[in-house]
């Protein structure tokens, strides 16, 4: 069993880029972060990605028009590769730096937009980073996220949480000072061509990793190598014409200051 913390396992991961496993996913639900995000900003915009991996999200589906977008990271090897993303963009209104998202070193009352996707917040130092009326957009992994697969394994993320982790979210975004604070919940299929892929997709992300209790940024990961067998019966009742399904379960959240 492989035991590391939390910015240990990303900087190994490096990057945060699906496109290797051919992933289709099918939309149940119609919340779209990028088009909320699309809504909300103009060309004066100033916007701040937290947790923003190898920028890959940022520089795809983030507004080209916005005047100013920081995307920061805790992980030096999730930078490294966004810098390396940006330069092969030649976007001129993105940069990407250090940060971890606990201890926030940014301007107070300065972003129009704070974004942070599957990824660990202070709602109350985003706050502060923004300007009144500033928007807050959130999406998360919510708690049943590929339940059945979990049940199989016995275990993995936020399968023993006592509370929803969305509610927790949400919770503190209100108590934190936000207004207009809607919470949303996403479903979505994601299919899989074959079990050799998703058994790759699973050993890079942690859906069937385990955590230990720590707040914050000092929890350890456990990931025990996927059993075949397991995988297996899985497979056998998830097996569809478009290929192997997996359940997600996400949710968005959008507040304002
Ligand atoms: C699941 S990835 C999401 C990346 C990107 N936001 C996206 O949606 O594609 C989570 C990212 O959050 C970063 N992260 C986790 N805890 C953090 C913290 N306390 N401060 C800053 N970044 C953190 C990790 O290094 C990782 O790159």
């Amino acid at each position: 069993m492989k035991k590391v913390n939390e910015k240990m396992y990303y900087d190994q991961i490096k990057d945060w880029s699906f496109d290797e496993f051919q992933i289709e996913t099918e939309d149940l639900t119609n919340w779209d972060m990028y088009e909320i995000l699309k809504k909300v900003t103009d060309e004066n915009s100033k916007i701040l990605d937290l947790g923003t991996g190898g920028g890959e999200k940022v520089l795809s589906k983030f507004p080209s028009y916005a005047k100013e977008i920081l995307g920061t990271d805790y992980s030096s090897a999730m930078i490294e590769t966004a810098n390396e993303n940006l330069r092969k963009s030649g976007r001129t209104n993105v940069s990407f730096r250090i940060m971890n998202n606990l201890d926030m070193d940014v301007p107070e009352n300065y972003y129009d937009v704070v974004v942070a996707r599957n990824t660990v917040t202070d709602p109350k130092q985003i706050f502060k980073a923004l300007k009144p009326g500033g928007v807050l957009l959130v999406h998360g992994v919510d708690m049943f996220d590929c339940l059945e697969l979990k049940l199989i394994f016995g275990r993995g993320q936020a399968m023993d949480d006592k509370k929803p982790i969305s509610i927790v979210d949400y919770e503190n975004i209100l108590n934190a000072g936000f207004n207009d604070v809607e919470l949303v919940p996403i479903h979505q299929r994601e299919y899989f061509k074959n079990k050799e892929i998703l058994k790759r997709f699973l050993s890079k992300v942690p859906i069937l990793d385990e955590f230990s209790e720590e707040e914050g940024d000092f929890k350890d990961f456990y990931s025990p190598s996927i059993e075949d067998d397991k995988l297996d019966e899985y497979i056998k009742r998830n097996t569809t014409e478009k290929g192997i399904r997996l359940y997600r379960r996400y949710y968005g959240i959008s507040a304002r200051k």
